[in-house]
């Protein structure tokens, strides 16, 4: 009887928490306290000693990562063609810029913008999502203006859905074209909202309801952040297929809640040979465990459809979950990853990002290599790390020319 009054009481406090306001905690002192769970633990109790068991257990925690966060990735093949539509000279004979149109199954497409040096040799390639539509990554007039929901619709650069002129170019500072191409790397985007459009009633038209039939899956086995990492990866199969680009040296990277699907698309396709998450926060790089900044309540609540409609059971039960971020990202190795932070940026807890990289290292060591090291929470514009490498930088919420100048670096030295 005892024990039922305490779990009704338990009950109560936790819905009178969860119609609360939500106040995100900054207090390190009340982060609280947790066990993070060992990566290379088996469910026997045994501790993983070789890279072949490792590949083995790395199967169970995807596994639980379906089951619990981001839903079933589809498994099935699909069928894919690809049509140039329009190709341009760009940055004065530097660069070519492609836009092309990828159709699954006969019946679903996206668009794909392409800007690619113009030398002889294969190049290597960043590839990543962005927010609004690929007229904002640059101001060249070719590039087709995105007219689905995006997250900018509320801004006068949008009306009914569609991006206006005045949009082309708003966000190049997050692509930092011309430093790839100066570089010998290309870029290639994609919105997300071609696979799905960020908004809970967003699986209606995209790839998850569409699609649904040829990938054998319902659109609520799986998540937003599932077709944007699947649309990811199938974007993959197309780069394999252009002459002028080196599959081997594909890296990518993710921004925020594209960061959290880069980490998702990247764990589960090993052709990438890098993975860059830039303060994706909660959902991403973040322990979840750790009370600061947002958390699960809070982005479960916000945004229920970027994950599996199971995973906001765990909200204030971040404890119950078997893994935790450095799981996830642990998942990439023995490949090179980059997690950033931005000190004006706390909501997506930089120190949990750290923490979650950090807590990756043993995986790292499985496969000789070193991931953060011993490295401490470093000081602001000071990256660290060899394989796992980690950043925080000045300023806001963002991906700037900072952050590409690192990636840039972190690419030559790794993966060039
Ligand atoms: C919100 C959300 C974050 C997300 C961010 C973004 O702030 O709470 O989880 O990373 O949007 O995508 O910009």
């Amino acid at each position: 009887m005892k024990k039922l009054i305490f779990l009704l009481c338990m009950l109560g406090s936790m819905q009178a928490m969860a119609q609360q306001p939500f106040v995100a905690n900054y207090d390190e002192n009340k982060v609280g306290n947790f066990t993070l769970p060992n990566p290379l633990k088996k469910t026997d109790g045994s501790l993983i000693q070789s890279v072949k068991d490792w590949e083995i257990q790395r199967t169970y925690w995807l596994g639980l990562y379906e089951q619990y966060m981001f839903g079933k990735m589809p498994k099935k093949k699909i069928a894919q063609s690809y049509q140039l539509i329009s190709k341009t000279n760009i940055m004065a004979g530097k660069a070519t810029q492609y836009i092309w149109k990828l159709t699954f199954a006969g019946k679903y497409d996206v668009t794909v913008l392409g800007v690619l040096p113009n030398v002889k040799t294969k190049v290597p390639v960043f590839i990543g999502l962005n927010f609004c539509g690929n007229q904002t990554t640059s101001s060249d007039p070719n590039i087709p203006l995105f007219d689905k929901f995006t997250v900018c619709n509320n801004k006068p650069d949008y009306v009914n859905n569609k991006g206006q002129e005045s949009s082309r170019g708003s966000w190049s500072s997050r692509w930092q074209f011309e430093k790839l191409i100066a570089a010998g790397y290309g870029s290639i985007t994609i919105a997300c909202g071609d696979f799905e459009e960020d908004k809970a009633d967003g699986y209606l038209t995209g790839v998850r309801s569409v699609l649904a039939k040829e990938l054998g899956l319902q659109a609520d086995e799986w998540s937003a952040n599932g077709a944007w990492a699947w649309g990811l990866n199938r974007t993959v199969d197309f780069l394999e297929k252009i002459p002028q680009i080196d599959a081997k040296r594909i890296i990518l990277h993710g921004h925020s809640r594209l960061g959290k699907a880069a980490l998702w698309a990247g764990v589960n396709d090993k052709r990438y040979a890098a993975v860059i998450s830039n303060e994706s926060g909660e959902g991403g790089a973040a322990i979840s465990r750790r009370n600061y900044g947002e958390n699960l309540w809070r982005i479960t609540n916000s945004f229920p459809h970027w994950f599996y409609k199971d995973y906001k059971n765990y909200a204030y039960k971040e404890n119950d979950l078997p893994f935790d971020s450095h799981i996830l990202m642990s998942l990439i190795a023995p490949r090179p990853i980059y997690i950033a932070s931005a000190v004006g940026d706390q909501w997506s807890d930089p120190k949990g990002e750290f923490m979650g990289g950090q807590q990756a290292e043993a995986v790292y060591q499985l496969y000789g290599k070193t991931g953060l090291g011993k490295n401490d929470f470093p000081a602001l514009n000071t990256p660290v790390g060899q394989q796992i490498r980690y950043h925080i930088r000045e300023g806001n919420h963002d991906i700037n020319a900072y952050d590409w100048d690192q990636y840039i670096d972190f690419a030559n030295k790794l993966i060039k």
